[in-house]
């Protein structure tokens, strides 16, 4: 199977109260770990490409035709969407040419009226192609005396707004947010997305900032329709883990040890085992 529209996978999901994850990639080696879990545990899985890791891959081009290649070559059977991660009208378009499968718009950051505008000219140019589309909404900042204690919260009214444009899931704020999360953070806002989830009806909603949010208020959210998880500074961090520890422990002056294939070998396999953790708390396993 070449690459696949979120859409089916998403709505099923939805439906059986489970997530799949998105897991960002990086590399070959991060692509390779991430394609073979998903196939070892029989599970659907997207791969997250941000605008910049597109960039550091050389283009939108190098990394469809990789990830195309990679599933043929590995005999991937499981559906795999290939998804850009939070594009700009511009990133979209090129990566839509590219041969992506899978698209983010985030006009989060416009005014409601220009997001509205822009987003339903990516639903007119994804829907044509059988893409998925992926938008996110405007949002609340939580600031308190500079510290960050609760990540953004997403006006219920303006997500239905967005949800209504025909997009094919919705990404919206409930205190979620990138990165390693503040020592107070305040916790994910549920009582926002259950109001969120109430007044957009079927279509399921993602959580960003997947990584360090614990297993019981992931498990409370996917009750909540979120049917998408992103994952990215969880594998970046274990990955660094493990070839630390490979140079510290001085393997790479060990025989051939600086082979690039043994070296990053350790982080490689630090990435499948986060995935595979991953995808048993999603309840995507078996799902494929
Ligand atoms: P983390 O890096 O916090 O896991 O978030 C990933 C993400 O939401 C990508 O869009």
């Amino acid at each position: 199977m070449g690459l696949v529209s979120a859409k089916p996978m998403l709505d099923k999901a939805f439906k059986e109260g489970y997530a799949v994850g998105q897991f960002n990639i990086n590399n070959l080696e991060w692509t390779k770990a991430i394609l073979l879990t998903a196939q070892e545990n029989n599970s659907p899985v997207i791969l997250g490409v941000s605008e910049g890791a597109a960039k550091y891959m050389t283009g939108y081009k190098v990394v469809a035709d990789m990830v195309k290649a990679m599933i043929e070559s590995l005999n991937i059977t499981v559906p795999v969407a290939l998804h850009l991660d939070h594009g700009s009208y511009e990133g979209a378009k090129k990566a839509i040419e590219a041969g992506f499968s899978s698209i983010m718009f985030d006009g989060s950051h416009y005014e409601i009226s220009e997001n509205i505008k822009l987003t339903k000219d990516m639903v007119q140019r994804t829907k044509k192609l059988g893409i998925s589309l992926e938008a996110e909404v405007g949002a609340i900042g939580g600031e308190e005396d500079g510290v960050i204690g609760s990540g953004e919260v997403a006006d219920p009214k303006e997500c239905k707004m967005i949800a209504d444009l025909g997009v094919d899931f919705l990404a919206a704020g409930i205190g979620n947010i990138h990165g390693k999360y503040p020592e107070n953070w305040a916790g994910l806002n549920f009582e926002v997305l259950n109001e969120i989830n109430n007044i957009t009806g079927d279509i399921p909603l993602v959580l960003h900032g997947g990584t360090g949010i614990p297993a019981d208020m992931i498990k409370k959210a996917i009750s909540m329709g979120v049917s998408k998880i992103n994952v990215n500074t969880e594998c970046q961090l274990v990955f660094a883990e493990a070839t630390r520890k490979y140079v510290e422990e001085g393997k790479d002056l060990i025989g051939k040890g600086f082979d690039p294939r043994k070296l990053l070998a350790p982080g490689t396999q630090a990435i499948k085992d986060v995935v595979k953790v991953k995808m048993e708390l999603f309840g995507s396993i078996n799902r494929a």
